[in-house]
């Protein structure tokens, strides 16, 4: 899977939003280290807090699936179908930092056509992890 088709697939999960308070569809495509992909979008909540990210959707269903290695998510979000840089919040990045390598793990995101790959540990430096424990 390339960098490409991952990013595909994220722009293909933002269609299933559920976001009638902001207006913001977010999708993600999580890519599994044997392969397979797993997709999010956020689902917000009339309560708000409740609201969970299109990348935390996305890792929960693979945890839940027995997965616990992961190599890159892509990431495409924002009002109504822009496709500006859309970076994940710092609760996303700290739930990928508890699956993943802070230097193998990339996060891949729209860049005015685009994609733009970082890893996890220039998005979250010095993170907290289960090491601190
Ligand atoms: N959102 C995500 O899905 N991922 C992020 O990393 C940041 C924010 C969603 C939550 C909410 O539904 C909307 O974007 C606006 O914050």
């Amino acid at each position: 899977m390339n960098d490409l088709d991952l990013m595909n697939l994220a722009r293909q999960a933002r269609r299933q939003a559920y976001c009638p308070y902001s207006g913001v569809s977010v999708g993600a495509a999580l890519l599994c280290t044997d392969g397979e992909v797993y997709l999010g979008c956020n689902i917000e909540n009339s309560a708000f807090s409740p609201t969970i990210c299109a990348e935390r959707v996305a890792f929960a269903k693979a945890v839940y699936d027995g997965k616990r290695s992961f190599s890159a998510i892509a990431v495409s979000g924002g009002k109504a179908d822009s496709h500006g840089t859309f970076p994940p919040c710092g609760v996303c990045r700290q739930v990928m930092a508890e699956f993943a390598d802070p230097h193998d793990f990339r996060i891949l995101l729209e860049s005015g056509g685009e994609i733009k790959s970082l890893t996890l540990s220039q998005l979250l430096p010095l993170s907290f992890d289960k090491s601190n424990l």
